[in-house]
């Protein structure tokens, strides 16, 4: 994916960096999932969100040169990886439960960014 040259602020450069920082985590919770789960249908809909959210993630790497992503993305990856592990080993409606939640915190983690990027998107 071509990298985009755009002129963000330091507190945009910072709201990206923790969107890296949670699509590179939600990638990875998807990819612990698939290492351990055996059910047909979570096997399905952990490939099904692992497509979106590389896809996510892809984008967001578009916008954030590498020196501006987190020093702490190899934690996000472990992070990730050891909560789809987790979500498995608790059972499917702990799984769902758990995906549920974290998808209500990332509706509303970029809620709270949209005033934020509103301007800059005026400029396109
Ligand atoms: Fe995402």
């Amino acid at each position: 994916m071509t990298m985009l040259k755009i002129d963000f602020s330091p507190q945009q450069l910072s709201l990206l960096r923790s969107d890296h920082a949670g699509e590179l985590g939600a990638v990875n919770i998807y990819k612990g999932i698939l290492w351990c789960a055996r059910d047909p249908a979570v096997v399905a809909f952990a490939n099904c969100h692992l497509e979106v959210e590389s896809k996510h993630l892809a984008s967001v790497e578009s916008l954030l040169i590498p020196k501006h992503r987190s020093t702490f993305s190899p934690l996000w990856v472990v992070a990730g990886r050891a909560l789809g592990l987790m979500a498995v080993v608790g059972g499917k409606t702990f799984l769902f439960s758990t995906i549920a939640s974290v998808e209500e915190f990332v509706v509303e983690h970029y809620k709270q960014q949209l005033p934020f990027f509103l301007e800059l998107f005026k400029t396109f």
